[in-house]
């Protein structure tokens, strides 16, 4: 089978990335296209860990006159549920995968405990990280930042509706130019829209690469942890 040039992923997931045209909800086809692809990468032996957003549920900044923690709150149960909805997705294709939550919802889901997730990894189990950092003000972004560098993971893959990281928004001006490559310092300079600038401290600060990539072809997934070339990386050079 092809090359494995990461070992041990983080994926991230948009919530928009489940809810396929509608924007919002959960499409059970696009999650099972997705789980999909994610079986091939755990039967190659890649060990996986995954955030999901919540965006196609609730949005922290949709909650205009709200509290903002109460706000932030709302997305991270969002993020449960689709961290639950990823979960028997998955598993109905036979994966192994765990739920771990970053606020305690013992009935439903395992806390997180770093090293328990450790052990699930090494077993083969898709470890799927929930409820984001458990703290409002933090993106799922930075949970992916977070929980990356804890599981020591070799990449992010940062799954997204465009196809890498433009100078200007492609969807608005045809002459948009997509980069190959990007450094942490040039991301933050130019302000351009990978993750936010919390999660993207975090990566240079640990050195985790980040690859951002189209979710337009499900296939994306593989062709990212074999190193073809695809996306956007972002690391220290
Ligand atoms: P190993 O010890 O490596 O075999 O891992 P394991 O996850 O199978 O161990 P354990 O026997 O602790 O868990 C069995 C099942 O219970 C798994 O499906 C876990 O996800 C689930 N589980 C463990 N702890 C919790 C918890 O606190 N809450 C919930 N809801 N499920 C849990």
């Amino acid at each position: 089978m092809n090359n494995i040039k990461y070992k041990r992923i983080m994926l991230k997931l948009s919530g928009e990335a489940l809810s396929g045209k509608n924007g919002y909800g959960i499409d059970f086809e696009v999650v099972k296209t997705i789980s999909k692809e994610i079986k091939e990468l755990v039967d190659i032996g890649v060990e996986i860990g995954a955030v999901v957003g919540g965006g196609n549920i609730w949005r922290g900044r949709n909650g205009e006159d709200m509290d903002r923690t109460t706000a932030d709150y709302m997305g991270m149960l969002a993020t449960c549920i689709n961290a639950l909805a990823l979960q028997d997705s998955l598993e109905q294709l036979g994966v192994n995968t765990r739920v771990q939550t970053a606020i305690e919802m013992k009935e439903i889901a395992e806390p997180f405990i770093r090293r328990r997730a450790m052990r699930h990894l090494e077993k083969g189990r898709v470890v799927i990280f929930a409820a984001g950092t458990g703290n409002p003000y933090f993106s799922t972004d930075t949970t992916a930042a977070l929980r990356a560098a804890e599981i020591e993971a070799d990449v992010i893959l940062l799954a997204k509706k465009v196809d890498g990281v433009y100078d200007k928004d492609p969807h608005k001006y045809s002459d948009a130019k997509k980069f190959e490559k990007l450094s942490y310092i040039d991301v933050l300079d130019r302000g351009l829209q990978v993750m936010d600038s919390t999660a993207t401290s975090l990566c240079m600060d640990n050195n985790i690469p980040i690859l951002v990539f189209g979710l337009d072809s499900p296939e994306n997934i593989k062709k990212a942890v074999t190193g073809e070339k695809i996306g956007t990386i972002v690391s220290k050079e």
